[in-house]
């Protein structure tokens, strides 16, 4: 037979890129070398070992260990990714028919738990800022709001930080929704290396957050799948987390995921990987000064004017040529360059860094940057708003999910109720969920999308123009 994806993969390891994405170990041993131990280490619940499902011996006191060096209560480790960890954690803080109040750009699991929980959501939105047409923070006083007029609501979830770098007044939001009696979730999937500097936004568990969920693989050293679900404070039911844990999580849970999360805490602990990370913020911050400038280069780095920015994560770069999409900034960094990034937007394309890097990669990506500005290529730019439409729900997201279907072309599907979400990806955050009505302004930003070469998950058909409405 033949081998496609491991030869592609084969042809990666020669390309020899720069890695700007994920995952966060960028190809790289740290001490740990990984190749003197596979396969040899990928074994089962046999003597000697532990069960990942109900960890009482090894695995316990690993998991001990990293709760420690991570600040929490409890920490379980989790090898289907923050998707997975999102599943479990909402189911463990909420039962079928509970109100949760969610940020609208909530990652799609955030979203296909509340379908498979059969929760009903009220929606926090996160400020549009106009002037870098960049999502933003969430505003404090609108949890504060949302949770008085909905005192039925069980939890809030909150990202933290957002695909960008952005974190919102966590502290704050804590506050309030433990003056309200109830518990704060937090995706921290982007944020796992925040606990080990100063110079980075604060962690969801030194903000007070209850239960928090991390990608390993996103920025620590670790493979690709790996997660923890950190418990931080006795609001959360050990016993109904680890329940649900069994309920969604493989009866066969890898040890070499299971030791990936355990190596990455065990290396964050050193001090080499903490002078590696400061490195890296500091290398960062002079990457963004020398991009910025260059002539017609912008990165982003916030904007003292929006008070919904509580800090900025700048070792996600977010940057942009003039009259150039983000995606084609993306292509040309990738054909003319060898730098792969990690994602793009219409606007800006997003260079996501760690610990992990090495100072040349950076003197790469400013060489590429200033060589692209001085291309003479000039886009037709439209002034699109990246804005979140208010929803216009009529159905409850489950039962629209789980009803009648049917599929219809897209040009047809105009004030029909979607059963379906479309999302593009990355980020990964809906556009539309199912229950809500097609618009015909989502129709046309669709259509924008696809013409722009946006990736867009949830569309069916050949060439991408159906998609599955209620009947
Ligand atoms: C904010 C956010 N949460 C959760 C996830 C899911 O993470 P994973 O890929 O580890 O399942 C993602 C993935 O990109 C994400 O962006």
């Amino acid at each position: 037979m033949k081998t496609p994806v491991f030869d592609a993969l084969k042809n990666l390891m020669k390309e020899n890129s720069v890695s700007f994405h994920m995952p966060g170990h960028k190809g790289k041993n740290t001490s740990f070398n990984w190749g003197d131990y596979i396969p040899m280490i990928d074994t089962t619940e046999t003597f000697g070992m532990d069960n990942l499902l109900d960890p009482e011996g090894i695995i316990l006191e690993s998991q001990k260990e990293t709760a420690r060096i991570f600040g929490a209560k409890y920490t379980q480790y989790c090898p289907n990714g923050s998707t997975g960890s999102i599943y479990i954690a909402l189911s463990a803080i909420t039962k079928p028919g509970d109100t949760v109040i969610v940020q609208r750009n909530c990652h799609k699991s955030v979203y296909n738990s509340m379908i498979l929980n059969r929760l009903d959501p009220i929606y926090v939105f996160p400020n549009y800022n106009e002037k870098y047409k960049v999502l933003t923070g969430v505003d404090p006083a609108e949890i504060e709001r949302l949770l008085s007029e909905n005192p039925q609501t069980k939890a809030v979830v909150i990202t933290h930080p957002n695909y960008y770098g952005v974190v919102s007044n966590l502290p704050e939001i804590a506050k309030i929704v433990h003056a309200h009696g109830k518990v704060l979730m937090v995706d921290e999937a982007h944020g796992p290396h925040m606990g080990f500097s100063k110079n980075l936004p604060p962690s969801a568990l030194s903000c007070g957050a209850d239960i928090v969920i991390q990608s390993v693989h996103k920025t620590l050293p670790s493979l690709t799948s790996t997660s923890y679900i950190h418990v931080g404070t006795d609001r959360i039911d050990l016993n109904k987390l680890m329940d649900r844990f069994q309920l969604y999580i493989t009866t066969s849970p890898s040890y070499l995921l299971t030791t990936s999360c355990e190596m990455a805490a065990a290396y964050m602990d050193t001090d080499e990987a903490k002078e590696r990370l400061e490195k890296n913020i500091a290398l960062c911050n002079k990457t963004i000064e020398r991009l910025n400038n260059i002539d017609k280069v912008f990165c982003f780095t916030g904007d003292p004017e929006d008070k919904t920015i509580m800090a900025k994560d700048n070792t996600k770069m977010l940057f942009k040529i003039k009259n150039m999409k983000g995606t084609t900034l993306k292509k040309l960094l990738y054909k003319d360059f060898n730098i792969r990034l990690e994602m793009t937007d219409y606007y800006y394309a997003l260079a996501l860094s760690s610990l992990m890097n090495d100072e040349e990669d950076y003197d790469r990506l400013v060489d590429a940057a200033n060589e692209l500005s001085k291309r003479n290529i000039v886009e037709e730019i439209a002034n699109v708003e990246v804005n979140l439409d208010e929803p216009n729900n009529v159905r409850p997201i489950s039962d629209s999910y789980m009803g009648k279907k049917e599929l219809v072309y897209l040009k047809d599907s105009v004030g029909r109720i979607s059963a379906t979400s479309i999302i593009p990806y990355p980020p990964g955050v809906p556009l539309i969920v199912p229950g809500e009505v097609i618009t015909k302004e989502l129709y046309e930003e669709i259509v924008f999308l696809q013409e722009n070469e946006i990736t867009i998950v949830g569309m069916m058909g050949e060439k991408d123009d159906q998609l599955v409405v209620v009947e």
